[in-house]
């Protein structure tokens, strides 16, 4: 039998973007990322939101409840001026944070700009769903994903959600050997 396809929450937080001052090019980069590596059917559930906590962490809540997302990928609002609160709805909505997606992508993101330490993106698990934190930035989607994305499918095993595969000449996902 074949399963439902995964769903996929991409959010885009920026208060420019949620008023149309400027095109959305964050949300379509992390759709394109996911078309060109996952190989198992998902779809997206896309929304674009503005830099306010509590409707951050209302749109993550029904992602992950309701809309029945296993993975939400936030792009946005991770870096230290007065509006960025994206990690904080983050933290406020999961039951555990998964640090080290935060510290793998700083550290890789380094590599390419100095930068990089002035984002505070982050990831935990809010229910079911794994929650992970990008920069606005549209060229860092590529940058983080590649980095982080290879431990996602096994991750989504262990919070019992549908089971992902990747284009693996393009990304090798990783699941320990039983
Ligand atoms: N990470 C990567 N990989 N590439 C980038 O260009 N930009 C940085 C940083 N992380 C960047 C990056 C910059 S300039 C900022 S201000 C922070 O992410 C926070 O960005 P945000 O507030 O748009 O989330």
């Amino acid at each position: 039998m074949n399963e439902a396809p995964a769903r996929i929450g991409i959010v885009t937080v920026s208060d420019r973007a949620s008023r149309g001052e400027y095109e959305d090019k964050g949300g379509p980069a992390i759709h394109e990322y996911l078309a060109e590596v996952l190989s198992s059917p998902w779809t997206p559930v896309s929304r674009v939101i503005p830099d306010d906590q509590p409707g951050i962490e209302q749109t993550l809540r029904e992602l992950c409840g309701s809309d029945g997302c296993c993975l939400v990928i936030t792009t946005g609002g991770t870096g230290p001026a007065h509006r960025d609160v994206t990690p904080e709805a983050t933290e406020a909505v999961c039951d555990k944070l998964m640090l080290g997606f935060g510290e793998l992508m700083r550290k890789v993101s380094l590599e390419k700009v100095a930068t990089a330490i002035l984002s505070r993106q982050t990831a935990g698990i809010c229910g079911q769903a794994l929650i992970v934190n990008l920069p606005g930035q549209p060229r860092a989607i590529r940058e983080c994903l590649d980095a982080v994305f290879p431990a996602i499918p096994y991750c989504i095993d262990l919070l019992n959600g549908p089971y992902l595969t990747t284009h693996e000449a393009r990304l090798k996902a990783f699941r320990p050997k039983k």
